[in-house]
């Protein structure tokens, strides 16, 4: 999730550009920098770190000098980028702006280029160098080959090369006073000030400038100077649009319009999905985890997998455990992590132990880590934060890239560990050469399709799930079942609704339900079914009918199109259809935004509930 900030105006930008990179921290990032055009010459300072660091590079603060920091006379125009690393590792040669040949062209860009390896083969045979492994270079050396003289003619035939999804801004030498920028499915907003202008990835970058915003679209190029904008769509056709007034005080724009974070985060999640697979899918027949740093004698080795989470985490743990049983055929077991370190468990060097924490600091987590470790067993943390203690206490590290989430209940850190869990599954059965190659191109076809499922989803899910939540929300109880690759999301979407309405909720395997919770049923029951298509599908739809006749209302959770629990249910939500065993990451999102509409529907704080601390690092 990185972030961009543009500028073009009056006034010197360097210290502008590094306040508006401040604001969008929370996105973050491991590495930053900025570029400056002033004298017909770009300057680039790029750090890798906090932005202290780029600070101190760049000169600001009484740091040591950077050249953009005596650059005479200052800059005007010039562009800023926090990264989080996709392609490359985390350097400074990999830290945007990216040049090009010349170093003329300078761009900075938030997202994923997936044609990248095509258009770097292309350009390196056409003669361009590049600097970096980063798929975003590529971009400013397009616009180097697409160049005759006019910039936006030149951002719009390399946008039209591409494909993934992406924003970039671009700055020229000979162009010292325009910015272009182009979005296809990451945000992009430009800030409208007097004589001034602003390109940012969101609008807390330049709110402390104006309030006068105007969002880019899918599809549209948009060239700024200081006396104003102009947007085109790809194909050059002028497009109007009308500039608004943002009345967001600091804290709603962090929130960025929303009125929560966690409804924010929400919809953060085919972002941090998409940025989490990225590049560890770099073709449609093979899983990159190279990162991990551990040799294949290991993964072949493997007796046995043990995963260790609290809460969340370990939900996206149990979903993992099905994916790698049934991809890669390593037995699997899972544990909640406050169990597992106190009950002297039986664990060596033929175990992978996998620790799941978003946060990186749950005590619980990281002493289940520690103690396998001890033992000899191989730890893995999956962690969403940079530095954090697991990354220190483990062998080696999957991160999720997810962005900073505030609201307390876990939303798109849940679906992009899921994620994870996903290429990892893939990833041991590619070493073990458990899925024959048309399973595993199929497989990662329908990952890489996922973020706009989910994003599909939930746009169509909303109001259907508004209007249960409308019809529920004064409940005493609500029940959900499933089985299978199901039931992880049963248990998912009951932590949820507990924590944040308040409002007791028990998840169960549906084939537990005839020993117990069948008591609880009455009509005033609302029962949760997630049956969306599986092998058992069969069996959770024979359990939804012994459920409707005690007269519990179902509500279904099932596949699109597939129509087969129709008669069993008495509202059936749809959502995207992927792979079964991908079904989960879909299957949560109307389970997320039930537990959202009813806790607000509650009059409750859904970022901070009663009791509940983000990370629980007390042992
Ligand atoms: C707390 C949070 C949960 C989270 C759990 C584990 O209870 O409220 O949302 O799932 O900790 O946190 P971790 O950072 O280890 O994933």
């Amino acid at each position: 999730m990185c972030g961009i900030v543009g500028y073009v105006g009056g006034r010197p930008c360097r210290d502008l550009l590094v306040a508006g990179l401040e604001k969008l921290e929370y996105r973050g990032y491991d590495s930053a920098g900025i570029s400056l055009l002033a004298d017909g010459r770009v300057e680039t300072v790029r750090a890798v770190g906090n932005l202290a660091n780029l600070r101190a590079a760049a000169g600001m603060d009484g740091g040591e000098d950077g050249g953009v920091a005596v650059a005479a006379p200052p800059a005007t125009i010039g562009l800023a980028h926090t990264r989080w690393a996709t392609h490359g590792r985390v350097t400074e040669e990999n830290a945007h702006p990216h040049g090009d040949c010349s170093d003329a062209i300078h761009i900075v860009l938030n997202g994923i280029v997936e044609n990248h390896s095509e258009l770097r083969a292309e350009l390196t045979e056409q003669g361009h160098s590049f600097s970096s492994e980063t798929d975003a270079e590529i971009v400013a050396h397009l616009i180097e080959r697409n160049y005759e003289g006019d910039l936006t003619e030149a951002v719009r035939a390399s946008f039209n090369e591409l494909r993934g999804h992406y924003a970039f801004a671009a700055m020229h030498a000979a162009h010292p006073d325009t910015l272009v920028a182009a979005r296809q499915e990451c945000p992009l907003v430009i800030g409208i000030g007097e004589d001034e202008l602003f390109i940012a990835s969101a609008i807390p970058a330049f709110l402390a400038q104006t309030r006068r915003a105007l969002a880019i679209e899918n599809g549209e190029v948009v060239t700024v100077t200081a006396a104003g904008a102009t947007v085109t769509d790809a194909a050059g056709t002028p497009v109007e649009r009308e500039v608004q007034d943002v009345s967001w005080d600091e804290e709603a724009a962090e929130k960025g319009g929303y009125e929560t974070f966690m409804r924010k985060e929400i919809d953060e999640q085919p972002d941090a999905v998409a940025e989490t697979i990225a590049d560890r899918l770099p073709s449609r027949d093979r899983v990159d985890l190279s990162e991990l740093e551990i040799s294949p004698e290991v993964i072949a080795g493997v007796r046995r997998i043990v995963i260790v989470a609290c809460g969340t985490s370990y939900h996206a743990g149990l979903v993992g455990r099905y994916a790698i049983e049934q991809w890669a055929r390593v037995p699997v077991e899972m544990d909640i992590a406050s169990e597992y370190r106190y009950r002297n468990p039986v664990v060596g060097s033929d175990d992978l132990v996998i620790g799941i924490t978003q946060s990186g600091e749950t005590a619980d987590t990281l002493a289940a880590m520690r103690l396998a470790r001890e033992q000899g067993a191989t730890v893995l943390a999956l962690t969403n934060i940079m530095g954090s203690q697991a990354t220190r206490d483990a062998d080696a590290v999957l991160y999720t890239r997810a962005g900073l989430e505030i609201g307390v209940a876990a939303t798109k850190t849940f679906t992009a560990q899921v994620a994870c869990m996903y290429l990892l599954g893939l990833w041991i059965a590619q070493q073990r050469g458990t899925l024959d190659d048309e399973r595993l191109s199929e497989l990662i076809s329908e990952l890489k399709a996922l973020p706009h499922k989910i994003q599909e989803t939930l746009d169509s899910v909303s109001e259907q799930v508004q209007a249960v939540a409308t019809a529920e929300h004064e409940g005493r109880f609500f029940l959900y079942l499933g089985r299978n690759i199901g039931l992880p999301v049963c248990l998912e979407g009951a932590l949820k609704m507990k924590e944040i309405s308040y409002i007791p909720s028990d998840a169960y395997a549906a084939g537990e339900m005839k020993h117990g919770p069948i008591a609880l049923l009455d009509e005033s029951t609302p029962v949760v079914c997630v049956a969306t298509d599986s092998p058992t599908l069969d069996k959770m739809l024979s359990n939804m009918a012994e459920v409707r006749a005690r007269g519990a209302d179902v509500i279904s959770i099932v596949t699109a199109g597939s129509g087969r629990a129709a008669e069993d249910s008495d509202l059936m939500i749809e959502v995207s259809r992927t792979d079964w065993v991908l079904q989960p990451i879909v299957a949560i999102l109307p389970l997320q935004l039930l537990a959202y509409d009813v806790a607000r529907m509650r009059g409750l704080n859904v970022d901070q509930p009663r009791n509940l601390a983000k990370t629980v690092t007390v042992e």
